[in-house]
């Protein structure tokens, strides 16, 4: 098979852990008798200075017209004083949207042999966690009516959050499957205490949970579930929540694995074509200077040839070239941690490592 892949490789340390992830597939493929023809979009701040825009439409025409898009991150000090609506993550909340990739799944597990790099205590990681965040991606906060306008007490501002029966179904419908597939518990978080919009989501989750008899389901708020994710990870099998919610509890998700450059992500919508990105941002203070972990990049290339283009045996052969790897004692910086017998190595040869050993 011959699949056509968008690539942004974005701003900061994009273009150095795309580039890896490339290479990895294009191993995959001689492999296994694949090709990939890598076409390469901009977007982010690398659009901005190219275009003036942060999303030109050539690049959503191109992503569209792909079987699935890799990006890399967006974003950097460079741009952070334009104005919100020309802003590189614009580029990222635009593309979600057009591209209609309404589900958002941040996978969340700690490699045993990456426990010590966790800021949990021992008896926390010695149960280990595997976590499926089902983030909703294209509605809530993120895109809904904002605005600036004089209020009684001068200038203010507002963002609002709005979901709609439909839009809360089918996300909630993606974290019961996914649970299906796994230990079968669906815990959905909201702020029901004070929101109105997140009563609505309960009583479609609710619904939903009736059937899905087979899955254990519970409502968390989102205050409690950000302290239970620290004291007791293990409870969790999916999680599924809201755009903002979503976004920081898989940041601290992320962290409690040992480091964000380990967590992938894919999202998809109603087609089989998703955008694959790490989780974590630009990092520019080590941009190109070969420090950056390529392994959220890496598992996320793993997950599209899983998710997007049904190549099951490719995506384990990859997950488990990585954890091989690992177990080796190689680590880029980020998760090196204390321990003085781990080989401290870059983006270049920690790509090159876990090629050997797929
Ligand atoms: C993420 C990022 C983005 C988001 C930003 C860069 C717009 O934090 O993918 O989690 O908030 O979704
Ligand atoms: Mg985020």
């Amino acid at each position: 098979m011959k699949y056509n892949i968008a690539l942004i490789k974005g701003d900061g340390i994009g273009p150095e852990i795309i580039d890896g992830a490339c290479e990895v597939l294009e191993f995959v493929g001689k492999k296994y008798g694949h090709s990939f023809n890598f076409v390469p979009y901009l977007a982010g701040g690398a659009a901005i200075d190219a275009t003036g825009e942060p999303l030109p439409e050539e690049t959503i025409k191109g992503c569209l017209a792909s079987d699935s898009i890799m990006l890399g991150a967006v974003g950097g000090p460079k741009w952070d004083a334009l104005p919100g609506n020309i802003r590189p993550e614009k580029a990222l909340l635009g593309l979600r949207s057009a591209l209609g990739v309404y589900s958002n799944i941040r996978p969340a597990r700690l490699f045993k042999s990456l426990a010590s790099a966790s800021p949990l205590d021992k008896k926390i990681t010695s149960k280990g966690f595997d976590i499926v965040i089902v983030r909703e991606l294209t509605g809530g906060i993120y895109f809904g009516v904002n605005g600036r306008r004089e209020g009684k007490d001068g200038l203010e501002a507002y963002d609002t959050e709005c979901y709609s029966v439909k839009e809360i179904e089918r996300i909630g419908r993606v974290a019961f499957k996914q649970a299906m597939g796994r230990r079968k518990k669906v815990t959905s978080i909201d702020k029901a205490n004070v929101l109105e919009s997140s009563r609505l989501w309960r009583e479609v989750m609710h619904r939903l949970a009736s059937e899905y008899p087979e899955v254990e389901y519970e409502d968390m708020l989102v205050d409690n579930a950000a302290m239970q994710l620290i004291k007791n990870p293990s409870q969790f099998d999916v999680i599924v929540t809201s755009n903002m919610f979503g976004d920081i509890l898989s940041d601290e998700a992320s962290q409690l694995t040992g480091s964000i450059g380990m967590l992938a992500s894919s999202s998809l919508g109603a087609s089989k074509r998703g955008l694959y990105e790490p989780i974590h941002g630009s990092a520019p203070d080590i941009a190109g200077q070969d420090k950056a972990n390529p392994i959220a990049t890496i598992l996320s290339a793993a997950m599209m040839l899983r998710d997007s283009l049904g190549r099951k045996r490719e995506a384990k052969a990859i997950e488990k070239a990585v954890e091989k790897t690992l177990r080796a004692g190689y680590r880029t910086p980020d998760i090196a941690g204390e321990s003085k017998t781990v080989k401290v190595i870059g983006t270049k040869e920690m790509t090159q490592r876990i090629i050997e050993n797929i």
